[in-house]
């Protein structure tokens, strides 16, 4: 029989409340996601209090602040806490983005922080990327050529360096494909807008000469087509890249190639 809702253990339940503060000081309210493969409880969603005079602006700082001060089990991905690495992203009142630069003060009320939607989870706000990366390295990211190599360094002019702006930037930190509901129910088989980005990328470098097999590569009714311009990934992105741009361009040149 067709199972029509989610199965018990997959519903986040209420979980603990950690540090609910005595009367005054100035605290700040946490949701936050959790889970562990290592127990069977269901995920839960923990309430943890922070003292705002002891922490940082970004909600990046407060997850460490409640690792460090409260409870050291929380688990989570960060490295550069300067918007570079990418690896710090999650979902965060309800919006995909990158904890070290969303502000606390753009939030109201209590902070509510779960893992990338629609990803299976490793643990707490770490989820399973290694499929999204499998996707990134089957664009093959990489200079492709068949001129002898130079002595030197592959040239480029300015204009066609500017025409990677936009490109170049992306971090892929998974917040605009774990935005999109096409990706939501095809990541199987549909690249998503971040390696369909990236495979941009390389299509509009003026020094490869694999463009023919880079579009090739994406002839195919999942791995490009099944966007459909919803245009979540370019709201979603942190880094004000606009992936659905790049979808919209590669269809183009894969009309644009046959005529
Ligand atoms: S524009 Fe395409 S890639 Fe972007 S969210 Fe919509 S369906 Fe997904
Ligand atoms: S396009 Fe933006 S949201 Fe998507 S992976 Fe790159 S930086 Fe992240
Ligand atoms: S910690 Fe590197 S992008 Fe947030």
């Amino acid at each position: 029989m067709v199972q029509l809702t989610l199965p018990k253990n997959s519903k986040p339940k209420q979980g603990k409340t950690w540090n609910k503060p005595e009367a005054g000081g100035n605290w700040r309210e946490f949701h936050v996601y959790r889970w562990s493969p290592d127990d069977t409880e269901n995920p839960h969603i923990d309430t943890y209090f922070v003292d705002m005079d002891d922490c940082g602006p970004m909600v990046l700082d407060a997850v460490i602040w409640i690792k460090d001060k409260i409870d050291p089990t929380l688990t989570f991905r960060r490295s550069c806490r300067e918007g570079i690495c990418g690896s710090c992203s999650m979902n965060i009142d309800g919006t995909n983005t990158l904890a070290c630069t969303k502000g606390l003060d753009e939030i109201d009320g209590p902070v509510k922080i779960y893992p990338l939607p629609h990803m299976a989870v490793v643990k707490d706000l770490v989820p399973d990327l290694n499929h999204f990366y499998a996707q990134h390295r089957s664009i093959e990211p990489w200079l492709q050529t068949t001129t002898p190599e130079p002595a030197r360094e592959w040239k480029q002019s300015k204009e066609d360096r500017e025409k990677l702006d936009g490109l170049y930037e992306c971090i892929l930190c998974a917040c605009c494909s774990t935005s999109c509901p096409s990706y939501w129910w095809n990541s199987d088989r549909y690249l998503g807008p971040a390696a369909l980005l990236q495979a941009h990328r390389w299509v509009q470098d003026s020094r490869d000469e694999a463009t023919g097999e880079r579009l090739d590569n994406l002839e195919d009714p999942f791995r490009l087509y099944r966007c459909h311009t919803i245009m979540n990934c370019a709201k979603a992105c942190p880094k004000g890249l606009s992936p659905a741009k790049s979808i919209a361009d590669l269809k183009q040149k894969m009309v644009e190639r046959k005529y």
